[in-house]
């Protein structure tokens, strides 16, 4: 389903619940990150897309008025509902955070949508690692400049909702996710500097070769208290260096820091020099056309998170040991664990020719050493967040 048929459903849905169509339809994309993880909140560079997976909300004034913001997902049992005339603050309906934390960052800056019937469907598979929390922050941020008939800055308007999920989900997360699903484009990965937030397009057009996603479907439960350890063992790393990020941390400064630092610390930072180093050359690669060197670097990137970071886990690395084992002979240039890890999903570059050959072994393999289903999908770049009714 494209995007546009993806949001004449949900028109239909809407249609459905609140008996009329809706005035304003809007969509945010996930992400998958190519290269650079766990970096963004070292200041690094990192290199995703948006995918065309989508937090699509379609909404309308209710028809009494008032100030009542009702989000229906066709996802939760639960709605959300938010009442516009007050402070907003959490709530026990954990998913109504991320919507309620973005209202409040807009009715911060002065800008509040007012009272809505909302109805909202995400394609953006929840906790697989493809942000779907940032689509649908996002989603809403997007709503709410449509209805106010308005447009903050993009910039502003990645960090009111990674602002979101820190106060509202209570989750410490990057710039990443909610940048490339505000400035995606299509046929482009972004390279964004996460210290100087500057945003470089990279082509990706090639139609000889793919991103397949393999979602392993599995979320072990250590994700986010793991996520804020790795951020303080880093801030320690970057400290004992004394530099105020392992940005501009070199691998020689750190081996000869080694002896003052507990040897985690260590290898955590030496994931996040050589990270930043390999996505920036992946850029390149990518620019140049070289597949064999951006898989190579995939590859090398997934074995520093398993050995190094430690954010992977076995369903994982299955998964990439069975990449790897098909091979360049196979039509696999490179594959790794993406997103925060402890589950989710990974990602290959493949040849375009191969991928239905792929799919089947690496379901087969996977389903062979883990027992599970993988679930798998490719995906071009996508373009960022818009509006597409209203
Ligand atoms: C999660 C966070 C991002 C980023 C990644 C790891 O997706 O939300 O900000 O830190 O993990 O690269």
């Amino acid at each position: 389903m494209n995007l546009q048929e993806l949001s004449e459903h949900v028109a239909r849905e809407f249609e459905k619940a609140f008996g009329r169509p809706p005035r304003w339809i809007v969509a945010a994309p996930g992400r998958v990150n190519v290269i650079g993880e766990h970096i963004d909140y070292n200041d690094g560079f990192v290199l995703p897309m948006a995918i065309e997976y989508y937090a699509v909300m379609a909404a309308d004034r209710p028809p009494g008025g008032g100030a009542m913001l009702h989000i229906r997902s066709t996802a939760q049992k639960e709605a959300a509902s938010i009442d516009t005339s007050k402070p907003v603050t959490t709530s026990p309906l954990k998913w109504s955070n991320y919507p309620r934390g973005v209202v409040a960052g807009f009715a911060a800056r002065g800008l509040n949508p007012g009272g809505l019937d909302v109805l909202l469907h995400s394609t953006v598979p929840l906790g697989g690692g493809l942000s779907s929390s940032a689509a649908l922050e996002v989603s809403t941020a997007t709503l709410v400049e449509a209805v106010a008939g308005t447009k903050i800055d993009p910039v502003e308007k990645a960090l009111l909702c990674q602002k979101a999920e820190h106060e509202f989900a209570g989750v410490p997360c990057g710039i990443m996710d909610q940048f490339v699903s505000v400035m995606g484009r299509q046929s482009h990965l972004l390279l964004l500097d996460c210290r100087s937030r500057k945003t470089e397009l990279v082509p990706m057009s090639d139609p000889s070769v793919e991103l397949l996603i393999t979602n392993t479907n599995v979320r072990h439960e250590l994700g986010i208290s793991q996520y804020a350890r790795r951020r303080a063992q880093c801030e320690a790393a970057a400290s004992i260096l004394g530099l105020p990020s392992l940005r501009d941390a070199s691998a020689d400064a750190l081996e000869k820091h080694k002896s003052q630092m507990d040897g985690e610390v260590f290898r955590r930072a030496r994931h996040v020099i050589g990270e930043i180093e390999r996505t920036v050359q992946a850029a390149e690669s990518i620019r140049a056309s070289n597949w064999p060197e951006t898989g190579a670097l995939m590859y090398a990137s997934h074995r520093s998170l398993r050995d190094d970071y430690e954010v992977s886990c076995a369903e994982m690395d299955a998964l990439v040991e069975i990449a790897e084992s098909i091979g360049l002979d196979g039509g696999v240039y490179g594959c790794r664990m993406t997103g925060g890890g402890f589950g989710g999903c990974t990602v290959a570059l493949v040849k375009s020719d191969s991928v239905s050959a792929i799919t089947k072994k690496l379901a087969a393999g996977y389903k062979a050493k883990t027992g599970l289903e993988a679930t798998i999908f490719g995906s071009r770049p996508a373009g960022g967040a818009r509006v597409i009714k209203g």
